[in-house]
């Protein structure tokens, strides 16, 4: 179901105003052509820093820096109408100060056209966020899971699954919400408290690998399509382009040393004279 209603580029505020209502579609974005496709469809385009794994073959986002998500956030924008386009702000870009948080994200927008960033981190982040959203920057916020944090946290590891560790995650949500953040994703977090946080804030938790009791979900494009080789627990794959695609490659450079392709269809003919 699409809730696009006209043909003006969805906010930030309209996303935050969908609180409790029908739950925000979005998925990842990161080039023209797959931009458009998703744009019909759903509510917020997120230029992931996960494109530094899909797109580049990275083991980590932590490599990934802001004239790559610059790049692709164009992309997005141009191949894009009607969702919100949020672009993450990579790792080094913004955490050593608010300052240095706005000037990233100043790039970011006034580079890219984009709506909104998202940048990892709970209540240490929400000096920051408070500090962007005063001076015009909406911010996505995004706690559980932070891929970033890799180094620090060893494992992408699921959070949450023991109720003694609840208490920091809901305090990071709700740090999140109070600095004025429009939406915050919720990733890799235990049902319940995926739950609990999404009662208790006053913005749209969006779900990654938090359930259905979250307010909108979130998943990697090329995850739910079939193209990523490993995919978490809670990717459900709608379609499997890797064969697909695998076939179709096999099938041209068959006929590419068979000399079948290309075909009377594929060339040129001279013109007719007169
Ligand atoms: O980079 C990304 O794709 C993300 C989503 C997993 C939420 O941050």
């Amino acid at each position: 179901m699409s809730v696009h209603r006209d043909d003006r580029r969805l906010t930030a505020p309209d996303i935050r105003a969908r609180k409790g209502g029908v739950p925000v579609a979005m998925l990842t974005a990161y080039h023209a052509h797959t931009a458009g496709l998703v744009d019909k469809h759903c509510d917020v385009m997120l230029v992931g820093d996960s494109l530094g794994m899909v797109m580049h073959g990275l083991e980590t986002t932590v490599p990934v820096t802001l004239d790559m998500m610059i790049l692709q956030g164009l992309a997005v924008m141009r191949g894009s109408r009607r969702a919100l386009v949020v672009v993450d702000m990579p790792f080094g870009s913004y955490e050593a100060s608010k300052e240095q948080a706005f000037h990233a994200a100043a790039r970011v927008l006034k580079e890219t056209g984009c709506g909104a960033i998202k940048l990892e981190g709970g209540v240490r982040m929400a000096e920051t966020i408070a500090f962007l959203v005063q001076r015009g920057i909406p911010v996505m916020g995004h706690v559980g899971l932070t891929p970033q944090s890799i180094n620090t946290l060893g494992s992408f590891r699921a959070q949450g699954r023991d109720p003694a560790d609840w208490a920091p995650i809901e305090a990071d949500a709700k740090a999140v919400a109070d600095a004025g953040a429009f939406a915050v994703v919720l990733e890799a977090i235990a049902e319940p408290l995926a739950a609990k946080i999404t009662r208790e804030v006053a913005i749209p938790t969006i779900g990654i690998g938090a359930s259905a009791a979250c307010d909108g979900q979130v998943l990697v494009l090329e995850d739910m399509l079939g193209l990523s080789p490993r995919v978490p627990k809670f990717v459900k794959r709608y379609t499997d382009l890797g064969p697909a695609i695998e076939r179709a490659v096999a099938a041209y450079a068959e006929e590419v040393r068979a000399r079948t392709f290309p075909g009377p269809d594929n060339v040129y003919s001279v013109k007719k004279p007169g």
